[in-house]
């Protein structure tokens, strides 16, 4: 192992998949699967077998179609788990089972309700068991955060002479501070007997915002994995964000650490995640938000014209934000159209681009420029081609002094349907004509609407949460009239329900 060397750990597909409403399916895994290969990632955790059929497939399938970063499947240190995992990776060129167990007293306890010794013998079991099957065992203590060190560093000990080949020490709460996080890696490799047998991996949450200097401090303190997700997506506040971990390590030369990662592939990667679960970054994250490199008070302006460097620390186009990227319009041939989608980590077939450009030749007479950000709008439309329910049609009489009415057709697999409604608006005209078709009780939780960039002439992105049953759930739509991309996204609502 090269001693300057950070391993990227992405588990944008398993711990960021957890998110409610963001889940992918196994074509999509494999699209973000293969982006993160050629992102430069050395393990992809491509999902938790045991769980659903859904996860194992999704296993399964990535270990066939990814070639070079190692496929790492998660199970609990439970035989029937780690069977699982086994199974699934079959097809993996590289592959890791990631096992473990809670330490922490109030995981022994309340979780378990075990004891310090009896957790040591189930951890260093699964790691045995596991070995036996594939070369690369990775533990993890979860709730190290919250673990007392001496007792981790048993632990860890026990299961590096079981064979662990990578320690995970979660902050799975996102609890500790920096120089905790760090001091708990610092005392591991000090206090570990055979810790230069293993890599030490840090797994940081956001819950109090402090990931990825977590992370940082587990790194400069001998860490050299680092479990990251795209965007930081993630449960609650999520996990460290790679693109964050990536350009902190690339920007200080002085910490002499380094990733395989290409740097320039980052923006389309965070714009295909962000599109395929669904979840806007928010305008003013680190590296991939739209404001991240967005001078807006004179005084910057002023100096980054004079000198770039002023109020700069990152050249855009090392995160892969091309200024002068190629601008599509209704004249814009299907090269073009392929080389922006490329460009953006989308590869299409000849016959689906052929399709697909027709929708971006109506999109573009609507728009005078269409952006990248229309174009995963416009590739988000497409997957809702398929749903049981679809829009036919909707009509909208709104204004000042009237009262809304709205008609609405709907699809309902291959049957037809029409309703009229009005409301106090016209988004809720319409949602109440869509109620009357489908009569089921269903309550709008969350209702965002964001425009992409600038004008009048924009695609509206509507993002919305209704629950049904007991469930909630998350639908997306977008669309130039924002009345008909909230009826799409409570279209999209309506497809997703459980029954
Ligand atoms: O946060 C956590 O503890 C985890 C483990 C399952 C690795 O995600
Ligand atoms: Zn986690």
């Amino acid at each position: 192992m090269e001693k300057n060397r950070v391993y990227i750990f992405d588990t944008t597909l398993r711990d960021g998949e957890q998110v409610p409403g963001c889940q992918l399916n196994t074509v999509e895994k494999i699209q973000v699967a293969k982006a993160l290969e050629e992102l430069g990632v050395d393990v992809i955790e491509a999902g938790f077998p045991i769980s659903s059929p859904g996860d194992f497939n999704s296993v399964v399938e990535i270990s066939k179609a990814v070639t070079w970063p190692t496929i790492c499947a998660l199970s609990r240190a439970v035989q029937k788990d780690i069977d699982a995992a086994v199974e699934a990776l079959k097809y993996a060129k590289r592959k890791r089972i990631h096992t473990g167990i809670g330490t922490s007293d109030s995981h022994i306890r309340y979780k378990f309700n075990s004891t310090r010794e009896e957790i040591i013998e189930r951890a260093v079991r699964a790691v045995k068991y596991a070995r036996q099957f594939v070369d690369e065992v990775e533990f993890y203590a979860e709730d190290a955060g919250r673990t007392e060190n001496e007792y981790l560093a048993q632990v860890v000990e026990a299961v590096i002479k079981a064979g662990a080949t990578v320690i995970n020490i979660p902050d799975t709460t996102g609890y500790c501070l920096p120089a905790e996080y760090g001091s708990k890696i610092k005392y591991l490799m000090d206090h570990v007997d055979g810790i230069d047998n293993a890599i030490i991996s840090t797994h940081c949450h956001n819950d109090l915002g402090m990931a990825t200097a977590n992370t940082m401090a587990g790194l400069l303190n001998g860490a050299r994995q680092c479990e990251v997700t795209i965007n930081g997506v993630g449960e609650r506040a999520g996990n460290t964000a790679l693109e964050e971990i990536a350009m902190i390590l690339k920007c200080h030369n002085d910490i002499e650490l380094h990733t395989n990662i290409n740097t320039t592939k980052i923006a389309p990667m965070s714009r295909m995640v962000s599109s395929l679960m669904n979840m806007p970054v928010q305008a003013n994250k680190a590296i991939v938000g739209r404001n991240a490199f967005a001078h807006s008070s004179g005084i910057h302006q002023d100096g980054v014209l004079k000198e770039v460097s002023t109020y700069e620390i990152i050249d855009p186009k090392d995160v892969g934000i091309d200024d002068n990227s190629i601008i599509l319009t209704a004249r814009s041939g299907h090269a073009a159209l392929k080389f922006r989608l490329e460009t953006l980590g989308i590869k299409m077939s000849e016959d689906k681009l052929d399709a697909f450009y027709k929708e971006f030749l109506k999109l573009a007479d609507q728009k005078k420029q269409v952006n990248d950000d229309d174009l995963l709008v416009l590739v988000g439309a497409e997957r809702a081609e398929t749903a049981h329910v679809k829009l036919d049609y909707l009509q909208v009489t709104a204004g000042k002094g009237m009262k809304p009415v709205a008609s609405v057709g709907l699809d309902l697999s291959g049957e037809k349907f029409e309703a009229a409604a009005t409301g106090n608006g016209p988004v809720d005209a319409a949602i109440n004509a869509v109620k009357c078709i489908i009569k089921r009780h269903m309550t709008i939780k969350e209702f965002t609407i964001q425009n992409i960039t600038k004008g009048s002439d924009d695609v509206g992105k509507v993002h919305m949460q209704v629950e049904h049953e007991g469930h909630v759930y998350y639908g997306f739509g977008a669309n130039t009239d924002i009345i008909t991309a909230s009826v799409e996204a409570f279209i999209d609502c309506i497809n997703k329900f459980k029954n």
